[in-house]
């Protein structure tokens, strides 16, 4: 199967031509590039082989809804994938649950790829809740997917971002990555037959990482912020995710 890396721009780069020039830079088969929604049409002008990616949607098709973004819109850019629940958006913003939960059927009704976002702040970590938190967020985050055909659920990616190590230089180690890649697909498995989707990791994600995780072939690829914002950095990180000598 092949690996995505998905470059989270988040509210970066500071101009638009900085975004057109990152673009370029950037540009390679195998990255789905998320930037902010204003530089969306800009992007997607540009690339030849990147995918595009949203940063959030909006769970209505029209309407009264300030400030928001619906799918057909990100749809009308040719966005394919749109991250949901990133967890900057869950402690800034006041997202819940539920609200991610609309959001994940709202891009799956219009054919748009969902990247939910999933993962334990440091005090969870430490007091042993990772699964439980994990769990949740699973179990309410895809809660409304129940008519939903299989064809279309295994198009879902989970990225598993612990939230202590987004942003901090620290990954998590691929042994604890590992280990809740199986315990996703349990609670998956156990609870929606989805034993397809893709799982990534992010959080602090480098070149000079990436190899530690991409090189299991249970990790599906990785979320990667602060290091899409370098184009090399992130080409770098492309390409190791299609190095085919993986070893198991
Ligand atoms: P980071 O961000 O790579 O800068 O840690 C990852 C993310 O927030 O998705």
């Amino acid at each position: 199967m092949d690996k995505i890396i998905i470059a989270n721009w988040k509210m970066n780069p500071a101009s638009l031509k900085d975004a057109i020039q990152l673009t370029k830079d950037s540009d390679m088969k195998g990255l789905i590039i998320c930037p902010p929604f204003p530089y969306l049409d800009a992007v997607t002008r540009t690339i030849q082989q990147s995918d595009l990616g949203a940063q959030d949607l909006f769970w209505e098709d029209l309407g009264a809804y300030t400030g928001e973004v619906s799918a057909q819109e990100l749809k009308d850019l040719c966005v394919k994938y749109v991250i949901i629940g990133h967890s900057e958006r869950r402690q800034n913003l006041g997202e819940t649950d539920e609200m991610v939960a609309k959001k994940v059927a709202a891009a799956l009704k219009n054919d748009l790829t969902p990247i939910l976002c999933v993962g334990e702040t440091r005090a969870e970590r430490d007091s042993g809740k990772t699964k439980e938190v994990v769990k949740r967020e699973l179990e309410i985050g895809l809660s409304k997917l129940i008519n939903f055909p299989t064809s279309q659920l295994i198009n879902l990616v989970i990225a598993y971002e612990p939230i202590w190590a987004i942003g901090t230089g620290t990954p998590d180690t691929p042994e604890n990555m590992l280990d809740m890649v199986k315990f996703i697909k349990e609670v998956l498995g156990v609870r929606n037959k989805m034993w397809d989707v893709k799982i990534i990791y992010g959080g602090s994600v480098m070149s000079r990482n990436a190899n530690n995780f991409l090189k299991h072939k249970e990790i599906d690829g990785a979320l990667v912020g602060g290091a899409s914002l370098k184009g090399e950095e992130i080409k770098k990180i492309v390409k190791i995710s299609t190095l085919e000598n993986f070893n198991n």
